[in-house]
């Protein structure tokens, strides 16, 4: 099932984080944090107390930012990712918010499929995004409120720079 993440996560967030992120994984106290905000919104899938992937955004008055996605490697496509994804879009939607933005490594197409497939559009370049790999990065956007939150067809202050977690996770 799809829920809320809660700060009695971190344990197994921490675990998770660090088997799909590998060095770039996000520290405790940066879990901490995220789960904490009150500007963030993390949903988690639970198999049964095991939590088998998560995702949030950031919101600010207008718009959302698309902070990370992750799935263990032994429960990847099985639709956690699009499930959760569809539920984080469908969430900022209500909220009347106008936009989700993301950034991608552009060498990652898993995760740009992931999100062509839910109406997001490459938007732009970021050049070197990715230090010090010098990666770039794709910005990909797709429009709430009009649009419904699955798949194409079917249908505060904004986190500083290198925040995201697509920023850090790729
Ligand atoms: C990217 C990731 C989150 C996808 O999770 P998942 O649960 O396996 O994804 P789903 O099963 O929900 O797949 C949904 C869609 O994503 C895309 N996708 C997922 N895995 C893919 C792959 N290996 N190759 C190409 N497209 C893929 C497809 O469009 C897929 O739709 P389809 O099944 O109809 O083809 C997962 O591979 C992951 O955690 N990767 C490492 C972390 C990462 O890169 N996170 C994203 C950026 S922070």
């Amino acid at each position: 099932m799809i829920r809320r993440a809660a700060l009695g996560d971190l344990d197994q967030l921490v675990d998770l984080e660090a088997r799909v992120f590998g060095d770039q994984a996000w520290s405790r106290q940066e879990l901490r944090f995220e789960l904490s905000a009150p500007s963030r919104t993390y949903l988690v899938w639970d198999d049964q107390g095991a939590i088998l992937g998560y995702g949030g955004y950031w919101s600010g008055e207008r718009d959302a930012e698309l902070m990370t996605m992750g799935v263990l490697p032994e429960a990847r496509s099985r639709g956690i990712a699009g499930s959760l994804l569809a539920r984080l879009i469908a969430g900022a939607d209500r909220k009347g918010l106008q936009r989700m933005d993301l950034k991608v490594r552009v060498d990652n197409p898993a995760a740009i499929d992931l999100y062509k497939k839910f109406g997001f559009s490459q938007t732009g370049l970021c050049k070197g995004y990715y230090q010090p790999e010098d990666v770039d990065a794709w910005v990909m956007t797709r429009p709430l409120s009009s649009i419904g939150p699955g798949p194409v067809g079917s249908v505060g202050s904004k986190p500083s720079e290198g925040q995201e977690r697509i920023i850090n996770h790729e």
